[in-house]
């Protein structure tokens, strides 16, 4: 391993500041090389030491649709992915309620296609469960991220869905709402949605998954009831929650189209429990669900109007004013919105910086206070997320080594991969999982 480039600064990670020094990384293998107190004399750095700025792993978002093919109008891998990148993500996971939906071996290859032309930064991607049973084997061997199970696959896709579950240690992603949860038949509003969708639902489809049995690793995407929390962890799976679940409440964001998603934002005690389950530490991950739709469907009719909140520009850092206030640790910081997912992922060289890991390095100034002043690279410019105070600005994220992003504005390309395809490849064993 040779180091071209080096990036210097204060370097933390999951494990808290690790001092101040630089990376040194290696762009024609994607990975750090070394880290050490200075650069070589001489060698290409970009030296931000003194200034007080950090130097963190590449966030990881683990629930992203970045749709593409039919639904190019909403977002594509390249515009959301420009998005993700200027906010410091530096891996994305899709999810397949794609147009085609990617629940059959052509569909994921046309989608991992599309990701793999347009995405900027490391992708992967969920395959859905196929309505035909013996679909699932041809699947399962395409280069994906694992399965995401819906409320409908509970209903009516049983059969797949065991055969998904019996695969050893194939990542199984679940949308925790119970099939019969009322759809868009009664009043909308979010706290009519609520209502129809309560928390107990919620847990309900995390205890049926489980009834499946089963030796999959299951993670539960994304809790927005406390009750979710405790019963995902109580059968061992892992599980995480939105940035949305936790900032907004029914009573906050009452308008029936802005403030639509799936599931429904709740009231204040079951926010404040979810809070109380991140801050105590019993929360994996944080997740996006950035779901863009078209500012003509958000406008729309509240009984057809989709649900969902764009989020891939802001979310870490509207999180990462917690850290500022002192409320959240740096560190829980860094493991929430990196290392966490990078494990439930199965990447073990994703959120560390630590020679031999992935070479995604995001340079944070964590000083500025700052306003949210919209949307610049994704296509889903609707955001209730308009103006919120947001605190610390990436100044340089670099991906596979190649700065992708550079003081706020796009610096190229680089070289992207889907780690899951790798790890296939190296393993022979294919969904979720390096180790
Ligand atoms: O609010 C949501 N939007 N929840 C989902 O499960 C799907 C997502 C979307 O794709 O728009
Ligand atoms: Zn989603």
């Amino acid at each position: 391993m040779e180091a071209e480039t080096w990036v210097c600064g204060l370097l933390a990670d999951y494990r808290g500041l690790i001092g101040e020094g630089c990376v040194g990384l290696d762009r024609e293998r994607g990975v750090i090389a070394a880290i050490s107190k200075s650069p070589p004399p001489g060698a290409r750095a970009m030296d931000y030491r003194s200034r007080g700025v950090l130097v963190i792993p590449g966030l990881v978002d683990l629930h992203v649709h970045l749709r593409g093919l039919g639904y190019s109008y909403k977002e594509t891998p390249r515009s959301g992915g420009w998005a993700a990148a200027s906010a410091g993500i530096t891996l994305v996971v899709d999810m397949p309620n794609t147009q085609p939906p990617s629940d059959e071996p052509g569909a994921v290859e046309a989608k991992l296609g599309e990701l793999a032309s347009q995405c900027p930064v490391d992708h992967g991607l969920y395959a859905g469960v196929p309505e035909r049973p013996e679909l699932v084997g041809g699947l399962a061997s395409t280069p994906v991220a694992g399965f995401k199970v819906y409320p409908r696959d509970l209903a009516s896709r049983r059969e797949a869905l065991q055969a998904i579950l019996s695969l050893r240690g194939m990542l199984v992603v679940l949308h925790p709402e119970a099939p019969w949860a009322r759809r868009g038949d009664l009043q909308e509003s979010p706290a009519s949605r609520e209502s129809h969708r309560p928390c107990w639902l919620e847990a309900h489809a995390v205890l049926d998954l489980a009834s499946l049995g089963g030796r999959a690793r299951i993670h539960v995407t994304h809790a927005s009831c406390p009750g979710t929390v405790e019963a995902s962890r109580a059968l061992g799976f892992t599980v995480d929650v939105t940035p949305h679940h936790l900032h907004w409440s029914l009573h906050t964001l009452g308008d029936p189209c802005l403030g639509k998603v799936n599931p429904p934002l709740r009231g204040h005690p079951d926010v404040w429990g979810l809070w109380r389950a991140l801050l105590e530490g019993r929360v994996d991950a944080l997740a996006s669900d950035h779901a863009p739709h078209a500012e003509r469907e958000k406008l729309g009719d509240p009984l057809a109007c989709p649900p969902g909140f764009p989020w891939l520009e802001l979310w870490p850092w509207l999180v990462f004013r917690l850290v500022r206030l002192g409320i959240l640790g740096l560190r829980e910081f860094l493991w929430l919105t990196s290392r966490g997912p990078a494990l439930v992922l199965g990447l073990r060289h994703y959120g560390t910086l630590e020679q031999g890991a992935r070479a995604n390095v995001v340079v944070l100034d964590p000083k500025p206070w700052r306003r949210f002043p919209g949307p610049r690279h994704s296509l889903a410019r609707l955001t209730p997320a308009l103006m919120e105070r947001l605190a610390g600005a990436p100044l340089a994220v670099l991906v596979g080594g190649d700065p992708v992003y550079v003081d706020g504005e796009l610096a190229g390309r680089g070289r992207p991969v889907n780690p899951f395809a790798s790890r296939a490849r190296a393993s022979g064993v294919r969904g979720g999982g390096d180790t």
